[in-house]
């Protein structure tokens, strides 16, 4: 049975419990619309740790237009069949002003690995997670903390906060969860349309294809350059960036390295879409 707490003294207090009686807490943040690739966190979660919490929050913070955000998905209901069948113990789904109550006046803000990719084409985007991240974080008390590799931006960025501020928490990286064809899962893709679902996949082959390139030793330049041409031939809308990249750095890379990944954010139809993968 899945306790649904919305309040963080009360969630405290379970989890001070758990402690007491020598558990492992993880937590599973997300914000909601659950699909397979959470439920496979949950499953991560669950065999590292003994008592499993996932927190269900859409962060108004990490939303930079207000379309996205009322557009999101919302089916708390829904999510929570799912987390009991998973064997969640607690779902933490607060009010926006349990986690920003009047007065709230303090800023997450990581530099560096924020700054490009999505740090460029969502201003104010990683403010907010990281605040929300720190804030449930603090809420939840959690020893370790599971993230999917879908967000690799974010992953890394988690990470460094958690460096840097010493948080008392271990943060786990968890590969992306893909359908059958390849289009990575994702709370948006329930926004595409049957045609744009149709095209998605080849987003992912497409990066395959940079990859197989670039591992074969072509200019990256020119292999990125390549895709370009052939997403906007199929029909992907604008593309944010398409970038070679080292994994933890995040620094550009202009030629094949081990640790090298390739990243894209681009739009279909009303969605806009992001992935990444190891070359
Ligand atoms: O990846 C997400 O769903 C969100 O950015 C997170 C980590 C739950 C913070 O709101």
């Amino acid at each position: 049975m899945t306790l649904v707490i919305r309040n963080s003294t009360e969630l405290q207090e379970k989890v001070a419990a758990w402690k007491r009686s020598g558990m492992l807490v993880g937590v599973v943040p997300t914000m909601g619309a659950l699909h397979d690739g959470h439920l496979s966190l949950v499953k991560t979660a669950r065999a590292q740790s003994d008592r499993v919490i996932v927190t269900i929050f859409v962060n108004p913070m990490q939303f930079n237009n207000t379309d996205d955000l009322a557009k999101y998905p919302r089916h708390e209901e829904r999510d929570l069949t799912l987390l009991e069948a998973a064997g969640v113990d607690v779902l933490f789904a607060p009010d926006v002003t349990e986690v920003y109550p009047d007065g709230f006046a303090t800023t997450v803000s990581v530099s560096g690995v924020t700054a490009p990719m999505e740090g460029e084409h969502r201003p104010g985007h990683f403010d907010g997670m990281a605040t929300v991240v720190a804030k449930l974080f603090g809420m939840t008390q959690a020893g370790s903390a599971f993230f999917g590799e879908k967000d690799w931006q974010q992953l890394q960025v988690v990470k460094r906060m958690v460096r840097d501020l010493n948080l008392p928490i271990t943060v786990v990286g968890c590969p992306t969860i893909r359908e059958e064809d390849g289009l990575a899962m994702s709370s948006r893709n329930v926004r595409l349309s049957a045609e744009e679902r149709a095209l998605a996949p080849e987003l992912h082959r497409i990066l395959q294809e940079v990859a197989a390139k670039l591992r074969a030793g072509q200019a990256v330049e020119s292999a990125l350059a390549e895709a370009r041409a052939e997403l906007a031939a199929k029909g992907f809308g604008a593309v944010d960036y398409l970038d070679f990249r080292s994994g933890e750095s995040l620094a550009p890379l202009e030629a094949f390295a081990e640790n090298g990944r390739l990243l894209v954010a681009l739009s279909l139809g009303q969605v806009r879409m992001i992935d990444n993968i190891a070359v």
